[in-house]
């Protein structure tokens, strides 16, 4: 498994990682077979592993833990995030706390704010210097953010001076890549990493879903991407992916997936429920599409209009 920098951190991740949220109430994913996911990444060489504490209210962070455990600790970069209402500055370092406790660690490999805080208003500064004493103190070797826009990113770089943001974790899939107008030329220029999440559209990206087969647990209840419109107009993107899987041997996920590794600063997060899905998702890097494969997929893409008011 190829290993790229996470951001000027001195860090190194695989150029694919896999998101633990599936361990948790709004997933139901089995502990147990979450557990297996991150042995089997960790088999294939997967290094990166996303939680949050916002995650079935740390459950996700525990299962990791029980993970981390009986891999080993050596084996596994822990990303984890601190939650929107927890970005005062003693409160964002008792919820580190909290989540060392959870995963039964020491130190975090990458910590993240979650979102920008809509609510409190917390001014960044106060945040950022919270996460940078963290860094100071070796409670965690790198600074993140997630769903932060350039005007975001600019505020919280400028509030640090010990160390800088490392990575940035957005939306970022084949439906859904309003980030490549802004946010990626912005990560790119400024050596700053971009962990995809959602890269398959929570399965809408899979082909295995339509308006007749929808899934139904709460994480995906109020995705628009499930919506019959959006559902149909995804399934034409699946069949060119279709044709491109065949042609190289390869899932319509690991087409959709290896798309987005392409580019050199982005990582995608892909959530698995059990080994198996992590297995495929770890098989959709080391291999190359075609330059003209990918402008197909680029073309199919541009033909996709969803409609987020259709719910
Ligand atoms: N920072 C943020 O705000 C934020 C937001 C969302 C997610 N995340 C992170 O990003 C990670 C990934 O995002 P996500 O879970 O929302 O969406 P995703 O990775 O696009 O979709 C995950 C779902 O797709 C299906 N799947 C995965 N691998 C598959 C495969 N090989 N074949 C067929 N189906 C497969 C599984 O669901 P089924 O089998 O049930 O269909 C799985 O639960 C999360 O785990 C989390 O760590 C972060």
């Amino acid at each position: 498994m190829h290993k790229i920098p996470l951001g000027n951190s001195g860090l190194e991740v695989s150029e694919i990682g896999i998101g633990v949220w599936q361990a948790s109430s709004e997933w139901g994913a089995s502990d147990e077979e979450v557990v297996q996911a991150v042995e089997k990444s960790c088999e294939l060489g997967v290094n990166l592993f996303d939680t949050a504490e916002g995650y079935g209210k740390g459950h996700s962070e525990i299962v990791l833990g029980r993970a981390i455990a009986k891999v080993g600790r050596e084996k596994v970069m822990v990303a984890t995030k601190v939650f929107s209402s927890h970005l005062r500055y003693e409160e964002l370092q008792k919820a580190c706390r909290a989540s060392l406790t959870r995963l039964g660690i020491k130190q975090i490999d990458l910590y993240q704010i979650h979102w920008p805080d809509p609510w409190e208003q917390i001014p960044l500064k106060h945040t950022m210097k919270a996460m940078e004493k963290l860094y100071t103190e070796g409670k965690i070797r790198a600074i993140g953010v997630s769903n932060f826009a350039v005007r975001d990113l600019e505020e919280a770089r400028s509030c640090l001076s010990k160390a800088d943001i490392v990575s940035n974790q957005i939306r970022y899939n084949l439906l859904e890549r309003q980030v490549e107008e802004e946010v990626l030329p912005y990560c790119k220029k400024n050596g700053i990493t971009v962990l995809a999440w959602s890269p398959l559209g929570q399965g809408a990206l899979t082909g295995k879903y339509g308006p007749r087969k929808l899934p139904s647990e709460p994480a995906r209840a109020n995705n628009p991407l499930f919506s019959k419109h959006n559902l149909l107009a995804a399934n034409r993107l699946v069949k060119v992916l279709k044709k491109i899987a065949n042609d190289h041997g390869k899932t319509v996920s690991q087409v959709a997936l290896n798309w987005l590794a392409r580019n050199p600063i982005v990582v995608p997060i892909p959530g698995a429920r059990n080994a198996t899905q992590a297995d495929q998702n770890a098989h959709s890097v080391g291999w190359k599409m075609s330059a003209d494969e990918a402008r197909e997929v680029e073309r199919a893409c541009e033909e996709v209009k969803l409609d987020y008011f259709l719910r």
